[in-house]
């Protein structure tokens, strides 16, 4: 059985239908990739894993656990955190106020001091600036700072998604290095990105959209030696 399970999910804005039947199963410890081109339905998909947006059918399980009927809230409790496109930090909040942000609700907060000073030890440049605000850091800091906001919840899977966005080549480097240290430590990601050249590179497995619908899947390494993605998503 792999960690998250994803049975023909269909989800629509009102009346417009954006997700068509995803399969999608991501096992324990494993970066899985979802890569797919601008309005694919990438972020739907995420919003939707996540409990923002109810699926109109189909199950999403987590270890074994239904939990598509499940309010946010309750999710990022049974283990799962979710980045969502852009970070969404708050600048004019320190480094450690919004790395404890990542620690609500009130199940998670109590344990906001221990959590922390784990991501310190991950990312020593917030250790360094926890007391500055975040406006003052680079696009890549804060990429990391929103990351160590996502880890603080102790998560078991995390959903980025488009973490290399806008970054220099140097600083997404550096974000897709964290990516596989936290496969490392035993964190499974579920990873939405544009970069798909470096993703398949670091994918243990990945999956690719097109208008909502699931249309290739493989391992990474397979993948970017296919001739239908290095067509059409490598320019090659
Ligand atoms: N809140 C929304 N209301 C209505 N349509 C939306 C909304 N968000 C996204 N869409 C539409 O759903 C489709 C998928 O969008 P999205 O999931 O954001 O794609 P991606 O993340 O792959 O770029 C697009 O056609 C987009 O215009
Ligand atoms: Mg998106």
């Amino acid at each position: 059985m792999a960690m998250l399970e994803i049975d023909k999910i269909c989800a629509s804005y009102g009346n417009v239908r954006v997700l068509w039947d995803i399969d999608l199963q991501v096992e324990e410890a494993k970066i899985v990739a979802l890569l797919g081109a601008n309005g694919a339905g990438k972020t739907t998909l995420l919003n939707t894993l996540a409990g923002m947006l109810r699926p109109t059918s189909g199950e999403i399980r987590f270890m074994g656990e239904r939990i598509d009927r499940l309010q946010s809230s309750d999710i990022i409790q049974l283990g799962i955190a979710y980045l969502p496109e852009g970070g969404r930090l708050f600048p004019d909040m320190t480094i450690k106020e919004n790395l404890e942000m990542g620690a609500y609700p009130a199940a998670l907060w109590k344990n906001r001091k221990r959590e922390a000073e784990k991501i310190y030890r991950m990312f020593p440049i917030l250790a360094e600036r926890k007391n500055q605000l975040a406006r003052t850091m680079s696009g890549g800091e804060r990429q990391m700072l929103a990351m160590g906001r996502c880890l603080m919840s102790n998560p078991k899977l995390c959903f980025f998604d488009e973490l290399s966005y806008g970054l220099s080549p140097k600083m997404a480097e550096e974000v897709f290095r964290i990516v596989k240290m936290l496969r490392d430590r035993g964190i499974t990601v579920l990873l939405v990105e544009q970069n798909v050249n470096r993703t398949l590179e670091i994918a243990d497995y990945a999956y690719v959209i097109e208008n909502g619908r699931i249309v290739l899947e493989g391992e990474g390494r397979t993948l970017l030696e296919d001739d239908y993605v290095k067509q059409a998503y490598l320019g090659i």
